[in-house]
């Protein structure tokens, strides 16, 4: 790599990051089933159809894994808790198997002198919550409450930080508008709704923690650089409004308590009745604000009806899954989210990484081109540290290669490979540079 701990502010920290359903193996520790599940069996959602059952068998595997966090010399470490193994009806009677997991595991990262960084959600909803409506149903941020109230009730005590969900872009627009994500849903009035739930569920939340007196909230919100393909009035005009519903929407409404008009164009008649209402609970005082960052996009006016985008092919080198790299929109997204929303609040980066085709060959991944995707990304933090951006902390996406979704396991984010079928770990080129680079 092209930096060492030491060209960081003292006190900078870096970590690696997973979620539960990509590497637990969601079918152990009678974790309940999940609208992941539920989607996976679904043809034609998931690449070969594949679900989480397995995963990375994380659930059996934690100690060596967080063996090889500690040994990256890697200061924290974000994971995220399953909902349905915490609460496998969604509400009720909590599942005891699932809170020790949970605990187990925090007790390990402090043993191994690893600052546990939480995510209560990253979209693993039980399929009873599902069957309710899911994100639709305003009452899933009471549920979402309570299930804040048991787990942290359990682990709260002992983390460094806490997030309640990852990225509600994905929750709502992807999975309600676009359809790509569990539930699949294609429809602008589940999306209008859950655009508005996934966020009164993450002000509930902050609430529940802050009355158990837990310390160090945030949130983390996934960003793309947005820039219009051509230079039409048009495109022009569907660029804002892509960036307002991806880039802008959650930001206004935790920092500002309201939605950028761009997207309310569309969205308006197809709120949830007295929306306005609920800023008061969504706008709670953070502690820390966390940016997902991977690409770009270009978008161009589609004919269509709203929001009139389409995405258009641009020319930069791409990774595994086709994403532009593109480190600008990195920089550009942590100087404008600290000049209009967050205004010194610290930052973290709390994903970005890439995928790329990686094989093991005599015992050993070479994977220079994550080397490089990083130590760019990591350039471009710098910079805005030294522009006065407060980046306090860096985690890479991920630890190891996982369930990615609907691209299922083919495609590799991972600091160490994983093989499948033997589950045999092997850390790639890049976490031993990362290693190096970290030393202490
Ligand atoms: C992010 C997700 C994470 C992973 C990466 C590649 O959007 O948070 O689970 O899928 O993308």
């Amino acid at each position: 790599m092209n930096f060492t701990r030491s060209d960081f502010p003292k006190g900078f920290l870096f970590g690696a990051a997973t979620s539960a359903y990509q590497i637990e193996g969601h079918a152990f520790g009678h974790a309940g089933r999940t609208h992941w599940d539920d989607f996976a069996a679904t043809p034609g959602n998931v690449i070969r159809a594949e679900d989480g059952a397995r995963a990375c068998d994380h659930y059996h595997q934690w100690p060596a894994d967080l063996d090889l966090l500690q040994a990256a010399n890697f200061d924290t470490y974000r994971f995220s808790t399953s909902w349905a193994r915490v609460q496998p009806e969604g509400r009720g009677a909590p599942n005891p198997e699932g809170l020790d997991f949970y605990d187990r595991l925090v007790d390990g990262m402090l043993a191994r002198g690893l600052k546990p960084a939480a995510t209560l959600y990253h979209w693993e909803l039980p399929s009873p919550l599902a069957d309710l409506g899911g994100w639709r149903n305003r009452d899933i941020a009471d549920r979402f409450a309570d299930f804040t109230q048991i787990l942290m009730s359990r682990i709260g005590d002992r983390l460094f930080s806490a997030a309640p969900i990852n990225e509600p872009w994905c929750v709502a627009w992807l999975s309600h508008f676009m359809g790509f994500h569990a539930p699949g849903t294609r429809d602008i009035r589940a999306a209008a709704h859950a655009m508005h739930h996934v966020l009164l569920a993450h002000g509930r939340s902050i609430e529940v923690m802050r009355g158990l007196g837990m310390k160090n909230l945030g949130a983390v919100c996934n960003f793309e650089h947005t820039s219009p393909a051509d230079a039409s009035e048009a495109s022009l005009k569907a660029a804002a409004t892509y960036d307002a519903i991806y880039n802008r929407w959650f930001l206004s409404g935790i920092f500002k308590g309201t939605y950028p008009a761009e997207a309310l164009a569309g969205l308006l008649p197809h709120m949830p009745k007295n929306w306005q209402d609920d800023f008061p609970t969504i706008t709670q005082k953070l502690d820390w604000f966390g940016l997902n960052y991977y690409t770009r996009k270009l978008i161009a006016h589609d004919a269509g009806p709203w929001p009139h985008v389409r995405e258009v092919e641009g020319p930069l080198p791409k990774t595994q899954v086709g994403w532009e790299i593109y480190p600008e929109g990195l920089h550009h997204f942590l100087t404008t989210t600290h000049r209009d929303y967050t205004k010194g609040l610290p930052l973290f980066i709390t994903e970005n990484g890439m995928a790329n085709a990686d094989v093991v060959t005599n015992g050993a991944v070479n994977d220079a081109a994550r080397i490089a995707y990083l130590d760019a990304h990591l350039a471009v933090t710098r910079r805005a540290i030294s522009e006065g951006v407060p980046v306090v902390g860096y985690y890479t996406w991920s630890l190891m290669d996982n369930y990615e979704w609907s691209l299922g396991y083919e495609k590799r984010f991972g600091l160490v490979h994983v093989d499948f079928e033997t589950l045999q770990r092997t850390p790639k080129a890049s976490y031993h540079a990362l290693a190096r680079a970290l030393a202490r």
